[in-house]
């Protein structure tokens, strides 16, 4: 099947984004010291239910039991809402929120800050963020998917930090997970082209440590081998005529130095 969405697609993929997205916007003052994962989830739920009328795709998603997912310091990604994780002070956490709104999906993550962090975990959020924006950079049509994860792996290894190889990006549309699978390492020039038109996510998980990872015996939390902290971001985003547009952009963030999309681009797009 054809990665290359049509413009009904892209128009309905918009809104999913910024769905996604306000549910982190929605859930940001909550997250403090003495607030467990499983309020944290309960609370996306009904906002999500009740307020967006959308689905929670994680929910019941190959079996995962929750609506949204908790990864909290060495957790790398899926961890699962519990009552018995209470945030504490100088814990960071990724929210990962994946919508379905009128059967398209809308999926981004970003790290939140609890309390006051250590200098190595401020460092490793900062440094994966910087991270998904070169990413980002390097999308534009003629460019290839191992321009992207060379611009990650370059960025977290001047910093000493790993990146994490056994989970990656992904397409993404009327299906959660779909091809291309985006890798956030790389050599430039290498991999699928990218054209106008292809939706996928970019969301690079960085580990202070070695990049290797261990699957809990709950089968979905994913821990970093060596203990120490993990961190992630994820965007969703088009591929346009003349380079990307963030479907999943929160109101806080400055992508103005990324190339965006020109009415040309719409209408070109309009044609697909
Ligand atoms: N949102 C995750 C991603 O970025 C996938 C979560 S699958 C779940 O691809 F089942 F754990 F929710
Ligand atoms: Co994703
Ligand atoms: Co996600």
């Amino acid at each position: 099947m054809s990665m290359i969405k049509t413009a009904d697609d892209i128009a309905s993929m918009r809104i999913a984004g910024r769905l996604a997205a306000d549910v982190l916007d929605f859930i940001a003052p909550f997250v403090k010291p003495g607030i467990t994962t499983l309020e944290l989830d309960r609370l996306c739920h009904n906002y999500m239910v009740d307020v967006q009328k959308v689905i929670p795709a994680p929910l019941n998603y190959r079996g995962f039991p929750k609506s949204i997912c908790t990864s909290v310091n060495h957790v790398i990604c899926h961890g699962i809402p519990t009552e018995k994780k209470v945030l504490k002070n100088g814990d960071i956490i990724n929210i990962d929120i994946t919508v379905i709104k009128d059967g398209y999906h809308g999926d981004t993550s970003k790290m939140f800050l609890v309390g006051e962090c250590s200098v190595l975990a401020e460092k490793l959020c900062r440094v994966s963020q910087e991270c998904l924006y070169l990413g980002l950079a390097a999308v534009r049509p003629g460019a290839r998917l191992g321009d992207i994860g060379h611009a990650i792996q370059t960025h977290a290894e001047a910093n000493r930090f790993s990146v994490v190889r056994d989970y990656c990006g992904h397409g993404i549309g009327l299906v959660f997970h779909e091809d291309p699978q985006v890798l956030h390492y790389g050599k430039p020039g290498t991999g699928m082209l990218l054209e106008p038109g292809m939706i996928f996510t970019i969301e690079p998980m960085i580990n202070a440590g070695t990049y290797h990872t261990r699957l809990l015996p709950d089968q979905w939390t994913v821990v970093t081998r060596d203990h120490k902290l993990s961190a992630q971001w994820e965007h969703m985003l088009l591929v346009t005529d003349t380079g990307v547009e963030v479907l999943t952009q929160r109101p806080e963030e400055d992508l103005s130095h990324l190339s965006t999309p020109t009415s040309d681009t719409q209408v070109a797009l309009t044609r697909v």
